[in-house]
This record gives C-alpha cells, sequence and structure tokens, in this order.
C-alpha cells in the first residue's frame, strides 16, 4: 500500500499512528507529496480527485480518502485491539472524540493556512480568529472530560493527540495547557507513546 502524505499534516499523522498502533505500518510506503490548496500534487489527484493528503492507494479497495475511511480501513485488517468499538456507547463516544480531534485540527489548518499560504493582503483577521475560537471552545470542553480519557487508545483518543501535537507544532505560542491542566496531563501521557513519538512533525 502507498500513502500519499505530508509529514506537517496532522490527518496524515493520525494514519501513521493507527498504522503503528494496529501493527501495519511495515506494509505501507510513504509518499512524501507535501501539496497546498493552490498547488496540489498531480500524483495525488490522479488517485484522490479532491487532492488531499492522507490518500492510501490499497491493493483491494483501490484509493482510500479521508482519515477517517483509512483509519477504518486498518482496523479491519489487524487482530489487536479495535481502534473503532463495536456499535454501542464506546463507539460512540470514540466517533465524537474523533470529530472533535479532525475539528481541531480542521480549524487549526485553516489558520495556518491563512498566514502560511495566503498572501497578506488578502488575509481576514476575524475569519482566522474564529477558526481560533473553535478550538478554544473544544479544548474548554475536553478539560472536563479529561479525566475520563484514561488509557483509552482508540480513534477518539489518537485525533485528539494529533490535534493538540499540531497546536503544539504550529501555533507553540497559543498556551493551550494554561487552565487545562488535566487536558495537559493526559495529552504528556499519550504522546509518550511509540506511535506518537515516531510520528512527531519536525520542524
Ligand atoms: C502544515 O504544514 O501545517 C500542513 C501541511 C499539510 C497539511 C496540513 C497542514
Amino acid at each position: 500500500m502507498k500513502l500519499h502524505y505530508s509529514p506537517a499534516s496532522p490527518f496524515a499523522r493520525k494514519v501513521r499512528v493507527v498504522a503503528i498502533e494496529t501493527g501495519r505500518e511495515g506494509e505501507i510506503e510513504l509518499v512524501d507529496v507535501r501539496p497546498t490548496p493552490v498547488a496540489p500534487d498531480e500524483s495525488t489527484v490522479a488517485e484522490n480527485p479532491l487532492g488531499k493528503i492522507p490518500c492510501l492507494v490499497t491493493d483491494d479497495a483501490g484509493a482510500l480518502y479521508d482519515s477517517r475511511v483509512i483509519a477504518e480501513y486498518l482496523d479491519g485488517r489487524h487482530d489487536r485491539q479495535r481502534l473503532f468499538p463495536a456499535p454501542g456507547p464506546e463507539r460512540w463516544t470514540a466517533l465524537r472524540r474523533q470529530a472533535l480531534g479532525d475539528g481541531i485540527m480542521d480549524a487549526a489548518v485553516l489558520a495556518r493556512y491563512e498566514t502560511a499560504v495566503r498572501p497578506p493582503e488578502l488575509r481576514w483577521d476575524g475569519w482566522t480568529e474564529g477558526q481560533t475560537l473553535k478550538w478554544r471552545r473544544t479544548l474548554d470542553r475536553l478539560e472536563g472530560e479529561a479525566p475520563g480519557l484514561g488509557e483509552t487508545v482508540d480513534i477518539g483518543t489518537i485525533a485528539l493527540a494529533c490535534a493538540l501535537g499540531y497546536l503544539d507544532f504550529r501555533f507553540p505560542g497559543d498556551g493551550w495547557r494554561e487552565g487545562r491542566p488535566q487536558l495537559a496531563a493526559w495529552f504528556e501521557r499519550f504522546a509518550r507513546r511509540d506511535s506518537m513519538v515516531r510520528t512527531e512533525p519536525e520542524a
């Protein structure tokens, strides 16, 4: 299998963490493509018309995207503890947390593009502030939920950890830990997992 990815993408990191946690990483060849919204990679567009990464090209299911679909595909191919729990309250909790983690990543990536990709004369501070507020509100809610995260390793906690890792990577001055000690303590523990250490983005 080939994974089109960018080392900085938190969504690609989520897929790579899933691949390591499920023991399938050895089957995946990484293809580093680094597209932007205005400069897609043509080899990725040939597989995914949206031109978005991560995109996993499989032998039996064609090209798969986005990170949720790829993660569920990989989770169907191993004998360890499932990262997507079976239908029931545990599953909905994991999927809801995945939605929160993905939502933080969406907002943070859009805010990042605003300064890294958009020409200065076209920037709109109010819009960036709106993205920032999305992740701050979500982190406030997660602070209340943090004691319940415990040692759980599933698609929900993986998505949350990748989202927090991206904030550290691209928004080091955000200070998200301030006023959120429980979430910060949970992340310090989770970030020590081999899968997180090995996928940490480099500046
Ligand atoms: C980044 O450089 O922050 C980035 C790259 C690819 C996808 C998302 C974010």
